[in-house]
């Protein structure tokens, strides 16, 4: 064999490795994004309460209202008494379907915990959503620009970090001895690859990405799904209800294709638009792009440029 045979043979082997996974991408997607509205898992087969923590608005409001609407009822907890009795009306308006309320700040930590254990207890409950998660900043920022940074980073952790595993130990329990359990975990495309000028925000959603790759190993066995989501843009309070479009998704839009999901696959990133998205980045800005002096340069005047555009349209 000479070394033209040797480099055509390995030529052709690894043309034909990445073909392959190609088509099992695509497969992966079709199923996820496209077989999955056609054939929807029943979501009431896990049980008959979801809970949704952070559930008043944006995407925590739009699984609760879509996990109503596919027949289950709801748990909402949130801070804000007033704002959960609406969207508790509302719910059992709108599906007639029952729903409580837990008002908590998860930004207190672990002194929550033992209240929501309480106003849980004697529930069947099939799904968590562990949704509840909060920025620090309007616009990306050094790690040492967090204003109130003494505060606001225990505040982060407690919220973001700190709520999932809380919240999972008391559900699963009741999950392991029925065989069947969904709990879904709010991440984001940043918690997914490091997001510099965002680093204490991405590192938490980082967290939520691996504890749920993990769980799902250990519990898949025992009847239990973990699916870990992660979003890029959605519409909602936390991104100033920019205007929703094929990149940026409405909330109740991306939580529809997103539950579609389930059963599919224990990773998604939501909807079509964002696995699309996803899968661009990873192509065309890999980290060492992403994290270079120059492009967080670019996107601190991106960021600025669109404050700027954003505080003349108010
Ligand atoms: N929007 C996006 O583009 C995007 C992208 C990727 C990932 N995510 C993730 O998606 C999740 C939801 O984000 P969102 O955009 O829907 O946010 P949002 O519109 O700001 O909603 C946050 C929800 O959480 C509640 N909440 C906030 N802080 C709380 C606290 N300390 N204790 C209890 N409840 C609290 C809020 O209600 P009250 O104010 O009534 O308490 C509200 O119901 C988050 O985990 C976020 O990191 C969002």
């Amino acid at each position: 064999m000479t070394l033209t045979d040797v480099l055509a043979a390995s030529g052709g082997a690894i043309a034909v490795f990445y073909l392959l996974r190609l088509i099992w991408t695509c497969w992966r997607g079709l199923q996820e994004y496209f077989i999955s509205k056609l054939w929807k898992v029943d979501l009431r087969r896990y049980g008959r309460w979801a809970v949704v923590t952070g559930a008043t608005s944006g995407i925590g409001k739009a699984y609760a209202a879509e996990l109503a609407q596919r027949g289950l009822d709801v748990v909402l907890i949130s801070r804000c008494d007033e704002k959960l009795r609406t969207v508790a009306r509302e719910i059992e308006d709108e599906y007639g379907r029952k729903t409580r309320t837990i008002q908590v700040d998860f930004t207190h930590g672990h002194s929550i915990y033992p209240y929501i254990a309480a106003e849980l207890r004697g529930l069947e409950i099939g799904i968590l959503v562990n949704n509840v998660g909060m920025t620090y900043s309007d616009n990306f920022a050094y790690f040492l620009e967090i204003p109130d940074a003494e505060q606001k980073i225990t505040q982060v952790i407690n919220c973001n970090v700190l709520s999932v595993p809380q919240m999972t130990r008391m559900v699963l329990p009741g999950m392991i001895e029925r065989g069947t359990g969904l709990i879904i975990n709010i991440s984001s495309q940043v918690g997914v690859h490091p997001q510099p000028l965002l680093s204490l925000y991405s590192s938490t959603k980082s967290f939520v990405t691996y504890f749920s790759q993990c769980l799902h190993a250990e519990y898949k066995s025992k009847g239990i799904t973990v699916q870990c989501v992660a979003p890029f843009m959605v519409s909602t309070n936390m991104t100033k209800n920019m205007k929703a479009s094929c990149l940026i998704r409405s909330a109740a839009g991306f939580v529809h294709e997103a539950l579609n999901t389930v059963g599919y696959t224990s990773y998604a990133s939501g909807c079509l638009s964002h696995a699309l998205q996803s899968a661009a980045i990873a192509v065309f800005l890999p980290d060492a792009i992403r994290m270079s002096s120059f492009f967080m340069k670019k996107m601190q005047t991106m960021a600025e440029m669109s404050q700027k555009v954003r505080g003349k349209e108010e």
